[in-house]
């Protein structure tokens, strides 16, 4: 899809790659909706392309954690821009470590790297079918396709948003409904970085830059967005900013226990 002209959609777009995303496809043309639970953040975002056209962006602060969040997302950008061509469901959480992770923190988990997704689609699949044309596209993580050292709940919500992506383009792909799931290594956010998360979530020790640096290499959010763009130019499923995932992939899928035995030797390495 050319992006020119087009209603695009950003959820977690007050930073880190989604604020790179939504800038990139204003250059490209498109009016943008950039929204957040941080409204402040995302109004910054969204002030910032508006002044470089006037009457392109809308920030929205909204928790698309809930159903209703996803649904007032979607009622808002519409009044202000018409039907939605791109959605991108990009907003995340690096919550949780283990076994004794609380049960409120699995919770959030699901709701923000999962659920959103599934709520999100289900109010924007219809309209798109009537009309022959959308493109859905969300963010997981090369975690969602191979593990999260450290984090049970990445992993695993991860590994869904994948599912669900691919489950939405294998049920509408021939519908006019296009899919993409960008599944990045490490990227220079404050995800990465630790501490709090923009969502007031402590982040620290989940998905922690010292496990993901140890990883492999580390590319800002601007080349990711750069990545991105192309691939929904060509409307490509998978999305890999970083071209060794689709070896590690490889090799996962070639010989499950060594891929997991050398998993276990980098997490070695990683705790000590
Ligand atoms: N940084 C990395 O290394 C990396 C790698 C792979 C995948 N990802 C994924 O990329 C996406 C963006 O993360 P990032 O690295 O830019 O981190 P980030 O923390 O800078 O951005 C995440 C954004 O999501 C927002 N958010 C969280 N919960 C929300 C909710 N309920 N409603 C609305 N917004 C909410 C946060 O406020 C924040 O602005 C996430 O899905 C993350 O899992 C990040």
């Amino acid at each position: 899809m050319d992006l020119n002209d087009r209603h695009v959609v950003v959820t977690g777009a007050a930073g880190g790659i989604g604020e790179a995303l939504a800038r990139r496809f204003h250059a490209a043309g498109a009016r943008v909706v950039v929204a957040d639970l941080d409204a402040a953040g995302a109004e910054v975002v969204a002030a910032s392309l508006g002044a470089e056209r006037a009457g392109s962006a809308l920030g929205l602060g909204v928790d698309v954690g809930t159903e209703a969040g996803n649904v007032e997302l979607i009622d808002a950008a519409e009044a202000a821009f018409g039907p939605v061509d791109l959605f991108f469901a990009n907003a995340g959480v690096g919550i949780g470590q283990d076994l004794d992770t609380t049960e409120a923190i699995w919770q959030t988990a699901f709701d923000v790297n999962v659920h959103a997704h599934r709520w999100a689609a289900k109010h924007l699949v219809p309209d798109w079918v009537a009309r022959g044309e959308g493109y859905f596209c969300s963010t997981a993580s090369a975690a969602g396709l191979l593990s999260q050292i450290g984090s049970a709940p990445y992993s695993l919500t991860k590994h869904a948003a994948v599912a669900f992506a691919e489950w939405l383009s294998i049920t509408y792909g021939d519908r006019g409904v296009r899919v993409s799931c960008l599944c990045p290594q490490g990227v220079n956010t404050r995800m990465l970085n630790g501490g709090d998360d923009r969502a007031g979530n402590d982040i620290a020790g989940s998905v922690g830059g010292d496990v993901v640096r140890a990883a492999g290499n580390v590319l800002e959010p601007a080349e990711v967005a750069e990545v991105v763009l192309q691939a929904i130019g060509d409307e490509r499923f998978l999305i890999l900013p970083h071209p060794e995932v689709h070896t590690y992939l490889q090799r996962k899928a070639a010989d499950a226990d060594r891929w997991l035995a050398g998993m276990r030797k980098l997490q070695a390495r990683i705790t000590g």
